[in-house]
């Protein structure tokens, strides 16, 4: 612990001072490359310097001026990476209400990473999918599951009067889906309060699927859920039906400044481990899969179609 102090502790100082001088975007580079670097060359001590440095360093108040950390540390929905934080991201480009005083430096910031562009990035990618399905099949049945606010409806061109199927929103969070009700289409978009535990148990009381897809979930699940959550879920497709999910890689470059002053931990996949996402799923029953990235290669996607 001693190197990781001698090495930790002056960064933070040098860091509040830039951030106290106004000198944010370079105080903040400082900061997530640094705590990067820590969190990979300590490793075993990481945990113990984000407790008893970066949690008692002033610089933490500085940090905490902006939303979007601040609603990550506090939690005040019980767990971190809840519908109102991704708000905080998808405010750059789509009218979400977000009162312009709440704009801090630190916070146009973090707007600005390759992170939570690619958050962005992955919800264009979701609409995309959801009007090529509207497009095949005006009568398509779609499951979004832990859907938050589904703010990707908002940018899908698809699911106008001629759409005659359903897109099922799924979220454990009954508040979450009273904002998806706000602007819900019935019977086009329909809410589901459900946990995905329904999923895994078969309870779940809806099926054949001609897409599934979830955003931010997977980031939580440790390996033995997420298997078989993906399992279960391609079980709901129709023959020929899509499955989409995906997962924040190990590259991300802020990891150590969520971890430090966040107090978000995510589970971070490479291509090899969403590969081994569809292990429990019978081989024989797909008829395609492929992984890609997102342009800014923060996220992999993960296709899988079951055979017609
Ligand atoms: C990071 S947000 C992602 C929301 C949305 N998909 C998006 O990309 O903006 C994670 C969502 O997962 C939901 N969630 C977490 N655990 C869940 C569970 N076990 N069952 C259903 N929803 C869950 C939360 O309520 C939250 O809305």
């Amino acid at each position: 612990m001693y190197l990781l102090k001698q090495l930790g502790d002056p960064l933070l100082d040098d860091v509040h001072e830039m951030l106290n001088s106004g000198r944010t975007d370079e105080g903040m580079d400082k900061l997530m490359f640094g705590l990067l670097h820590l969190r990979q060359t300590f490793a075993g001590e990481w945990q113990a310097f984000v407790k008893d440095s970066c949690r008692q360093h002033p610089v933490k108040d500085l940090l905490h001026k902006s939303p979007f950390t601040h609603r990550a540390y506090h939690k005040p929905r019980g767990y971190a990476g809840d519908a109102v934080m991704m708000d905080y991201v998808y405010a750059l480009d789509q009218e979400l209400g977000i009162n312009t005083e709440q704009y801090t430096d630190i916070y146009r910031y973090e707007l600005a990473t390759p992170g939570c562009i690619s958050v962005r990035e992955r919800r264009n990618i979701a609409a995309r999918y959801i009007d090529e399905t509207a497009r095949a099949n005006p009568q398509a049945r779609m499951l979004s599951v832990a859907c938050g606010h589904l703010r990707e409806v908002r940018l899908c061109e698809n699911l106008d009067e001629d759409f005659r199927g359903t897109l099922f929103a799924l979220d454990q969070d009954e508040e979450s889906l009273e904002v998806v009700r706000k602007y819900m289409m019935e019977p086009r978009v329909r809410a589901v309060n459900a946990s995905v535990r329904s999923i895994l148990t078969r309870k779940l009381e809806i099926d054949a699927f001609d897409f599934i897809y979830s955003l931010g979930l997977y980031d939580y699940l440790n390996e033995s859920v997420a298997k078989r959550l993906t399992a279960e879920m391609f079980r709901l497709l129709r023959p020929g039906g899509k499955l989409l999910l995906v997962n924040f890689s190990p590259n991300l470059y802020n990891i150590g400044y969520m971890e430090a002053f966040m107090d978000w931990f995510l589970i971070y996949r490479d291509e090899f481990d969403m590969a081994a996402l569809t292990e429990e799923i019978d081989n024989s029953a797909i008829a395609d899969s492929r992984i890609f990235r997102d342009p800014l290669k923060n996220l992999i996607f993960l296709e899988v179609e079951r055979r017609s």
